[in-house]
């Protein structure tokens, strides 16, 4: 029986893993660098099919990309092995790497907490058109279930055969699988991130794959698919198609890429798979608190994923009592021809998270695309209708020409924002995202609030995972706003209360998800 409902388990993981400054102090937390993590999964014995990587140039301009809401289309659009690599690589391939003292990290595609990159990708397909892969007996890609190997860049096939439908069962149906030619697979490895971060890592499995996902719909609008996130499933069906030790790795969301007007046939038998890995470490700690979270979460039958697609809770903030200035978005405040035209590859690819601001300013129009651009509405299960949001964005302003310095609310339909409080928050925003120097010196911070309350009343606990998922991909998509504009970007921890306490009374009631800082990077000339 599910312990969706039982709302405790999702209060009492969030109350259990705040930040506070006595937290932090109280309970402090030292790495072992012998024991860091692997940051790569790899299946020794299983051949890896390498990807090609002549990616053809999709010209969208990142901003369009990302604005873009997901297609709609009943038309045939089934990538090729090709297009399916580019989608791969510009959301979670290696784009760069650096040497250190401790080795070497290879920077991929996407953001992610401590550059530990804990969110496995896996590809579920039909017979894929293309070039014949090395190694393959066969033009294209095989129908199959993948796992993305990013540190080849390729893929090793755990199962031959559509096991689609198998997918389509565990999702109650859900119509944009259905029709999917390509459905990748998202997976948190709890380890690979609580080495560093603890049990703080399942909200870290939210934010780190909403950032590859805010990727992966870019891409596939670049690439004229339609994409759409699916995080209603029965679990153990997902993690038993991939064969998931589940104390140490589980199935977090799913993504349909493409439209095909069939559906697919019935799948074969899932047999065991017992495959081995490569450890990621000597020894490795488990923390309960998030099992117990992913389990609280788990839905057990196809009936129970059905009553939590869609019919998103309303979603009202109370009326602007302060003053409101409207985003600019007009063709006098940015021209046509001052718009930012870089593609989404370009932009994806110098993205890097930001690693000291200068306290320079950013305009009023930067930061009116970054927030219009990100906030087009996200397609997934979840949100119904399209557009319909979990999180609300408060901003600390330090420096934006032409916006008074102070505290804001964001009012999505209206495209304003509401002063809430005026002034100098700088030292305050350095505070709030856990004393670090990032957030003072940036020249706006925003956070992402949630009611939790109405969202887990709504999905039981899944509604934990949704809300941070979705701030993980709103996060990723103003990553890419400020890098198409050539600003920066991080995103950061917090200190949970002390965030809702500084925009309350405004936020009572709300809780805190996750923060991102805008601004020049001191770095950058
Ligand atoms: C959800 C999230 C939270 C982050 N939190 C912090 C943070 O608190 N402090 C910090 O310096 N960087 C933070 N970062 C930035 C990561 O350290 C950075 O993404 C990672 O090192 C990978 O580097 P890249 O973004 O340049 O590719 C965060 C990134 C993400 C996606």
């Amino acid at each position: 029986m599910s312990q969706n409902s039982h709302l405790d388990a999702a209060w009492q993981y969030h109350s259990g893993t705040k930040h506070s400054p006595l937290s932090v102090r109280t309970s402090p937390h030292f790495l072992d660098w012998e024991n860091k993590p692997l940051l790569f999964k790899i299946y020794p014995t299983l051949e890896v099919l390498r990807l090609p990587r002549d990616f053809r140039e999709t010209s969208c301009p990142a901003l369009s990309a990302i604005a873009a809401a997901g297609r709609q289309t009943q038309v045939e659009a089934i990538p090729n092995l090709e297009t399916l690599a580019q989608v791969l690589f510009f959301s979670a391939g290696v784009v760069r790497s650096k040497k250190h003292e401790q080795g070497e990290t290879f920077f991929r595609a996407a953001a992610c907490t401590g550059a530990l990159y804990e969110i496995e990708l896996y590809v579920v397909c039909t017979d894929l058109p293309g070039e014949a892969l090395p190694g393959a007996n066969s033009a294209g890609l095989a129908a199959g279930v993948y796992h993305f190997g990013v540190a080849e860049f390729g893929l090793r096939q755990l199962r031959a055969g559509d096991f689609r439908q198998t997918l389509v069962d565990a999702t109650a149906s859900n119509p944009s699988l259905a029709h999917a030619p390509v459905i990748i697979i998202c997976t948190g490895t709890y380890w690979r991130n609580a080495w560093k971060y603890r049990s703080r890592t399942y909200r870290h499995f939210g934010w780190d794959n909403g950032t590859i996902l805010a990727n992966l719909l870019a891409m596939s609008e670049a690439l004229h698919l339609p994409a759409k996130v699916v995080t209603g499933f029965v679990d153990s069906q997902i993690n038993a198609l991939l064969g998931l030790d589940t104390k140490r790795e589980v199935a977090f969301s799913l993504a349909s890429i493409g439209h095909q007007p069939s559906t697919p046939p019935n799948p074969p038998q899932i047999a065991p798979l017992n495959l081995p890995i490569v450890p990621y470490s000597k020894e490795e700690v488990d923390y309960p608190a998030m099992r117990k979270m992913h389990e609280a979460s788990s839905l057990d039958s196809a009936g129970e994923v059905a009553t939590v697609r869609g019919k998103t809770p309303a979603h009202d903030l109370p009326p602007p009592k302060g003053t409101t200035t409207s985003l600019q978005l007009d063709n006098d405040s940015i021209p046509q021809d001052s718009m930012p035209q870089d593609s989404i590859e370009k932009v994806i690819s110098r993205r890097g998270s930001t690693r000291q601001f200068s306290r320079q300013s950013i305009s009023l129009s930067q930061l009116s695309l970054m927030l219009d651009r990100a906030t087009r509405g996200i397609p997934a299960d979840f949100l119904e209708p399209l557009g319909s949001h979990l999180n609300d964005l408060y901003l600390i302003v330090n420096n934006v020409d032409g916006l008074a310095a102070g505290a804001y609310v964001y009012h999505w339909e209206s495209k304003t924002l509401e002063l809430l409080k005026p002034g100098d928050f700088r030292d305050k925003a350095g505070f709030l995202g856990l004393d670090q120097q990032l957030p003072a010196d940036a020249a706006v911070e925003v956070f992402f609030l949630a009611d939790l309350k109405k969202i887990l009343e709504r999905y039981g606990n899944r509604g934990y995972r949704a809300a941070q998922l979705e701030a993980g991909i709103l996060g990723g998509k103003l990553y890419l706003a400020a890098y198409a504009q050539r600003l920066g970007a991080s995103g950061l921890t917090f200190y949970d209360d002390d965030v809702v306490n500084f925009f309350s009374p405004h936020a009572r009631g709300k809780s805190a998800i996750f923060l991102v800082a805008l601004g020049r990077s001191a770095l950058r000339k």
